[in-house]
Formats: structure tokens, sequence, C-alpha cells
């Protein structure tokens, strides 16, 4: 099974900046490394359809992720991004429940699993986003946050809720600091969310995918991708720049 990479560029690019990037991770990666590792970009939601023509055009082998979605179908909602929106930009991937969500945007658990909700209800794949921040870190309630931020889906959605879907460990301590998650403490999380999953859905939950986010770069992508329990990466920082981008896919292969 292929690693993912998923660069999230949160508010950061412009047209120049995106396409740059694309053009210097065609020029850069042959076809056989671009098709080694499962590529998924979310640049800003205004992007995504100049995106896709780029990509088709350089014939690049890159998925499109949104940075969020709206919990609300249609009506008036200013400013704000429906599922049906993303589908029709060709969006394949969203982020649901991503830290900087729930923190500066007041995003509870209600919330996030709306948003999940629409998500699995349009058949794109979601990416829940679960974490622990530094705090509660420090009083060793990382398993307890995990299973409340997991758990809210699990009552609402059943078995049946994970099969198909993508979870991303990406404790808020870890995010955009330069102090990444160690190996070992990934691998425990991981497996315990994976485990306290099966258990919970007495173990019918199918395909479900678990990444890691929080600086992740060129120097411990290979060994965090070596790792079975780790599905994929999610990276934000990093992924700014297409010659540290172009590298992480390298070492990951
Ligand atoms: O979505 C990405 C994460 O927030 C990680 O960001 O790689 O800058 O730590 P970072």
């Amino acid at each position: 099974m292929k690693k993912t990479i998923i660069a999230n560029w949160k508010l950061n690019g412009n047209k120049k900046i995106i396409t740059d990037f694309l053009l210097n991770v065609h020029r850069h990666l042959t076809k056989t490394e671009l098709n080694s590792v499962n590529i998924v970009i979310a640049f800003p939601q205004i992007y995504l359809c100049l995106v896709k023509h780029i990509i088709n055009d350089l014939d690049l082998n890159i998925h499109l992720c949104s940075q969020d979605v709206s919990y609300n179908s249609i009506g008036a909602f200013t400013g704000e991004v429906s599922i049906h929106m993303l589908k029709e930009n060709f969006v394949k991937y969203v982020i649901v429940g991503h830290s900087e969500r729930r923190n500066f945007h007041n995003e509870n658990n209600n919330i996030i699993l709306k948003k999940f909700i629409k998500v699995k209800e349009s058949e794109l794949i979601p990416i829940l986003c679960v974490g622990e921040n530094l705090k509660e870190k420090e009083m060793k309630q990382t398993e307890l946050v995990l299973k409340q931020q997991i758990t809210k889906i699990l009552d609402e959605l059943g078995n049946t809720a994970f099969d198909n879907t993508i979870i991303a460990y990406e404790p808020v301590w870890a995010i955009g600091t330069g102090k990444s998650a160690s190996i070992e403490e990934v691998i425990n999380i991981h497996k315990f969310i994976k485990k306290y999953i099966q258990y919970y859905t007495n173990n019918s939950i199918q395909s479900l995918s678990i990444y890691y986010g929080g600086s992740v770069n060129e120097k411990n992508i290979k060994m965090l991708s070596q790792q079975k329990d780790v599905d994929g990466l999610l990276v934000g920082n990093s992924s700014l720049n297409s010659e540290i981008f172009i590298k992480m896919i390298k070492n990951m292969i």
C-alpha cells in the first residue's frame, strides 16, 4: 500500500507561488517517483479549481484536499463552502477538526461531527484530526482526549463510522513548533487509536488509515513513513517550499 503525504498550506500561497510549486514538482520528480507516493495537496480552497487545471495539463498524479467544509448544504451562510461545491471542484479528501479550526474558530466535537457526517454522506474521504495539547500531554490525558474526540463520532455513526476513513494524529504541541513527537510516541498512539476503534466496533472496521502530523520535515519523514503503523503524513510548514517537499517525497520512497 502506498504511503500518503498531504501538504496542508493553511493560509499561504498565491497564484504564482502555487503554479511555480507545481511546475517544480513536475520538473524534479520522475513519473515513477510521483506514482510511488500518494500525493495530496490542500491549498486554500479558492485555488483548487486552478490547481486541478494545472495538474491535468502537467499530467500530475496529485489529489486535491480541502482544509475545511461547511456543515450546511445551501443557504444564507456567508463565507462558507459546501461539500457539493468541493465535490464539483474535484476534491477527494476533506480535513475535519484541525486543531487550528478547534482553537481559532471554536469548533467543538459537535460541530466536527456535523462536518464529518457531511463528508461521509458525500462519499469524499474525511481526514479527522485529533490530538492533545501540551497541558493535556503533561497531565497524561492524551488517551482520554483522543477517546473523547473519537467516541463522539462512533456514538453517532456506529460501527461503520471510520470505514474508508483517515484519522490524523496531530499533537497540538508538535504543530509548527519544530518539535515532532518521537517515533515511539507516534507508534504507541497510532496503535492505541486503532485498538480503541476495533474494540468499540467489535473489530468490524474496514480500511481505517492513521496519519501523523506535527513538525514533519525532510529529515524525520523517512523514519516516520517506514513505520507500518503510519499510513501517511500531514505536513504544514515543510510542504510550503517545493525543494523541501520534493526531498520529502524522495525520502519516502
Ligand atoms: O496540517 C498540518 C499540521 O498542522 C502540521 O503542521 O507541519 O507545520 O507542524 P506543521
